[in-house]
């Protein structure tokens, strides 16, 4: 049993390698910050590969597929990710374009460079990690929250193809609510709602993963959030989630 997971230096993704190593899963995990990756593997006692490359370089993506596609990986995570937070003409420009490329396009090729893998062989998993906020539109951090919207409309869509199929490949979204990572570091913004442990976010969702759920929605509050935001007009629904954001103004990091 091996796994490849993306973003495996800090949060989520170092979460996920501590479980699947747990579970006897040998690893290959990428991030940039080599350092970080050599602490990860050093606490993980089953085999590690580990690669710092900047997988917002499709270019990258493809150059660090071409060297492990033929090693036996059966589960991907696609987890790195960064946010982007401010009105839409302040942001920069340059830091919307580094998280499309992350937050999209090393999703979509990585995506399918593995699911071809996959379906030649018909088994594995793939899970993509998006956000609570890929049901929404996030005023002041509009293009993070279509970045994740993206993400889970993508995986939707290939979900359904494989079910028609009747393929054993998996695919599914793994949408969290705010977690206690450095995703708020990064971004440069506090959080209004509670954070909730990204250990018990990555053991929830690998148990829904293995059980092939669709959609991942780790909370009980976030998912009544999401069944209640059905009753709400798309225009109160976009005040309300200004206002959920703009709180995270005055708690700037
Ligand atoms: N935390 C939240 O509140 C929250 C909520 C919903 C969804 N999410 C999503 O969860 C995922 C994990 O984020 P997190 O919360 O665990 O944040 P995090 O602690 O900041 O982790 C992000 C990871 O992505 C890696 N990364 C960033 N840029 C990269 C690049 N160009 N190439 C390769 N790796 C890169 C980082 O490592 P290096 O810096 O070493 O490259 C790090 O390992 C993201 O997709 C995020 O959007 C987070």
């Amino acid at each position: 049993m091996k796994a490849f997971i993306t973003g495996a230096s800090s949060g989520l993704g170092r979460e996920f390698a501590r479980l699947l190593s747990e579970q006897g899963y040998d690893l290959i995990l990428v991030a940039r910050r080599k350092e970080r990756l050599e602490e990860v593997k050093k606490e993980l006692k089953t085999d590690v590969a580990i690669y710092a490359v900047d997988i917002s370089s499709t270019f990258n993506c493809v150059k660090l597929f071409n060297k492990i596609k033929n090693e036996p990986i059966d589960l991907v995570i696609n987890n790195a990710g960064f946010g982007v937070f401010g009105d839409f003409y302040e942001t920069k420009l340059e830091d919307e374009l580094d998280m499309i490329d992350l937050n999209i396009k090393a999703v979509h090729t990585l995506t399918k460079l593995f699911l071809k893998v996959f379906k030649e062989r018909n088994r594995g998993y793939i899970l993509n990690v998006a956000s609570i906020a890929s049901f929404f539109s996030g005023p002041q951090m509009a293009s993070y929250y279509a970045t994740k919207s993206y993400v889970l409309h993508l995986t939707e869509a290939i979900f359904e193809e494989l079910r028609r199929e009747e393929s054993s490949v998996y695919i599914g979204s793994l949408c969290p609510g705010p977690m206690d990572t450095e995703f708020g570091k990064v971004a440069n913004v506090g959080f209004s709602l509670k954070k909730y442990e990204s250990s018990e976010v990555a053991r929830y969702a690998l148990l829904k993963m293995f059980e092939r759920k669709r959609v991942i929605v780790p909370g009980f509050s976030f998912r009544c959030f999401l069944f209640l935001s059905r009753f709400v007009p798309y225009w109160l629904q976009l005040r309300i989630l200004y206002t959920i954001q703009n709180k995270k103004i005055s708690q700037k990091m």
